[in-house]
């Protein structure tokens, strides 16, 4: 009788045992595994510690997880009318600069509760054919999101476009514009190492950034290079000055976000008026890929595509003392109207 009692302790044991061990193997596979996948998970285990600003969590875990189906095309139009989803006309937008660091920017703001990202660059301000669709066709080609919450967008090429602030203060003249900088020279060789790998992908012959950056007939900086003229960022900003105040607008320091996010994105926050939501715990560092990474929560995490943190080709230092020269004065002027301050040489 004992002995029978004791194999059957031992067999619930076992069972209880086997379940245990293939719970936790089954967690670590999935942490290896989801990389990649959409950042949309349970909200009450993306975030650390609690403000007093509470947004109501449970319901937001339930709502992103339909959200989340909507995107994937299996909530219905009921669904969607009983929770009062709405696609919404963006109450921010990164406008720039390219190369920046505006995809880590919108990702990285993407981890608040109260932010919903547009995936895709939109180019509905910068591009005629898109702008001439009208408003309707930008609204819908927002994500489905919870009236309290914002919708955030981002499409580089605003910046640099002639037509677009006047388009965007036509929609709405008291929106908030986030930019994110980076040192104009290295962003200038960014801009380059990304249209070199598209023409390398296509087989087409390129020249080099010396070639490129520096007028070989006058020996000075080629101010017609697309990837010089997007540095200037002073003469692009004033042009934006014409239709919004600064205060409209906030720079975020692109190196420093890379090197130290926690910082740059608390300031993009009380920036956007949301409570401190984002903490160190959403951000770690990955020294395969060099950068940081964003964690959603004990299961998902995902690190940035490969195609952000390429290696910049060498280029002839006396090209980069000279180029650096040449930025120098619209850097000055930068910083005094926009009162952030960069250790740019
Ligand atoms: P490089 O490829 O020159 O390193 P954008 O998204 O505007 O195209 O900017 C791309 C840049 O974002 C990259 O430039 C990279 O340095 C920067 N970046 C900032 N934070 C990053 C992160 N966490 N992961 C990958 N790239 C990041």
């Amino acid at each position: 009788m004992l002995f029978k009692q004791q194999a059957l302790l031992r067999q619930k044991l076992f069972v209880l045992g086997s379940l245990a061990i293939g719970s936790l193997l089954y967690l670590v596979a999935r942490v290896g595994s989801l990389d990649r996948l959409q950042p949309l998970c349970p909200i009450d285990g993306r975030f650390g510690p609690r403000s007093q600003d509470e947004i109501p969590l449970r319901a937001l875990q339930f709502k992103r997880g339909l959200l989340h189906e909507f995107r994937k095309g299996n909530a219905t139009k009921e669904q969607i009318r009983l929770h009062n989803l709405v696609q919404q006309l963006p109450k921010a937008i990164i406008i720039g600069v390219r190369k920046g660091g505006t995809r880590a920017l919108l990702e990285m703001l993407n981890l608040h509760p109260a932010v919903v990202k547009a995936s895709q660059e939109i180019h509905f301000f910068d591009n005629d054919e898109n702008y001439a669709k009208g408003i309707e066709w930008y609204r819908k080609k927002m994500p489905f999101s919870y009236p309290h919450q914002i919708t955030i967008e981002k499409s580089p090429a605003y910046f640099i476009t002639e037509e677009v602030p006047e388009r965007i203060y036509k929609m709405n003249s008291s929106i908030k514009l986030l930019i994110i900088v980076r040192e104009p020279t290295t962003r200038a060789i960014s801009d380059y190492t990304q249209v070199l790998e598209g023409k390398e992908r296509k087989n087409k012959t390129y020249y080099k950034f010396e070639k490129l950056a520096i007028d070989p007939n006058t020996c000075e900086v080629n101010t017609k290079y697309k990837a010089v003229r997007t540095s200037i960022y002073t003469k692009h900003l004033e042009r934006w000055l014409k239709y919004f105040p600064i205060e409209q607008f906030h720079i975020v320091d692109g190196d420093r976000l890379i090197t130290e996010p926690l910082p740059e994105l608390q300031l993009v926050e009380k920036f956007l008026n949301l409570p401190p939501r984002i903490s160190q715990y959403n951000l770690y560092f990955n020294a395969t890929r060099g950068f940081y990474c964003l964690r959603f929560n004990v299961v998902f995490n995902k690190c940035l595509a490969g195609s952000k943190g390429r290696i910049h080709p060498e280029v002839d230092t006396s090209v980069i003392t000279k180029l650096r020269k040449f930025f120098h004065p619209f850097n000055q002027k930068f910083y005094q109207i926009t009162g952030r301050t960069f250790n740019w040489p």
